[in-house]
């Protein structure tokens, strides 16, 4: 069956990037011009994804407006004659069927997906974690698409990540069975490096098949107290097999603020408006010595 939905996640309390995350939804840091949750829904849309369910939460509602029409907006360029900004306000929105629910409480991303239950229905579905920053030739939903349409279950997003940082990421075991395509023969969320099966490490995109819910509701809080994603996957290996795909593409995490910052130059260093200016200004003397003065207290 053809994969037409992604679920976005999007309830977390983001507090690694407190302050900010008080009042602006993480989703919604900007990334160049547009905000990360729209780079996660234009990878969707080319993989011919274009049902996009988004999970919410307490102080989420600038996601909502965001994908609202902005009729203000509209008629101002409009009267204005800027036609070309009159394409980048609305666009998105006319191309995705987008519905919302809430998560009520954090509880998990395990927790937060199963509020989705009900409009995923009888059908594999994506989940994008749209503060994974990914940036690759092909989209990295499009590469999991294209493994999912050879083998039918689950593909998950895998990274080599260093030993240092084994112990933040749900880990694969898996044996490979072509280029950067593993059989998962089982996975651990968080674990010490001595327990650690491999350095692959789950990245934020998923599909899923609908088998999940069943797990997922039987879900215990894991680490952390939350519900964990991991651990209904770990259950549903034990009755179907599931994929893992070493993706093509360098991956920022936009919960960090030093990977944010990096994504921020890699983007303006891909977008035409920005290109120039800000290769000077990186090159420029100025920012060499100010990189060479000692750190502030900012
Ligand atoms: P993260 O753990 O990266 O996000 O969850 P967080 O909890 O917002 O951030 P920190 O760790 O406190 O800084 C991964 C994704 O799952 C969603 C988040 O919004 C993010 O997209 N999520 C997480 C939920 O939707 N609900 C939850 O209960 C937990």
């Amino acid at each position: 069956m053809k994969v037409n939905k992604a679920v976005f996640p999007a309830a977390g309390l983001g507090t690694r990037l407190l302050p900010i995350t008080k009042s602006i939804p993480k989703e919604m840091l900007v990334l160049v011009d547009k905000p990360l949750i729209q780079y996660g829904v234009e990878e969707c849309l080319s993989a011919n994804i274009s049902d996009i369910i988004i999970i919410t939460g307490r102080g989420k509602t600038a996601i909502e407006d965001y994908f609202d029409r902005s009729i203000e907006h509209e008629i101002l360029l409009k009267e204005k004659g800027k036609h070309h900004l009159l394409k980048s306000v609305d666009e998105i929105s006319s191309r995705i069927n987008l519905t919302y629910t809430r998560q009520k409480e954090a509880l998990g991303l395990g927790h937060a997906i199963l509020c989705a239950q009900n409009m995923i229905g009888e059908e594999p579905f994506a989940v994008v974690l749209s503060d994974d920053i990914i940036d690759s030739d092909i989209p990295v939903m499009k590469q999991m698409i294209g493994i999912y349409k050879n083998y039918r279950h689950s593909v998950l997003a895998v990274q080599r990540v260093k030993d240092e940082d084994v112990s933040k990421y749900g880990i694969i075991q898996g044996r490979e069975i072509g280029k950067g395509l593993y059989a998962v023969e089982d996975l651990v969320e968080k674990p010490d490096l001595s327990d650690a099966p491999s350095n692959l490490a789950i990245i934020g995109r998923y599909i899923l098949t609908q088998d999940i819910f069943g797990f997922l509701k039987d879900t215990k809080p894991g680490k952390g107290g939350e519900i964990q994603l991991t651990d209904a996957i770990r259950s549903l290996l034990s009755i179907q097999p599931i994929y893992a795909l070493e993706f093509e593409g360098t991956r920022y995490d936009g919960g960090n603020k030093l990977d944010l910052l990096k994504a921020q130059i890699i983007y303006g260093l891909k977008n035409q408006e920005t290109r120039s200016g800000l290769i000077d200004f990186i090159t420029s003397e100025g920012l060499i010595s100010a990189a060479k003065a000692p750190g502030g207290g900012v």
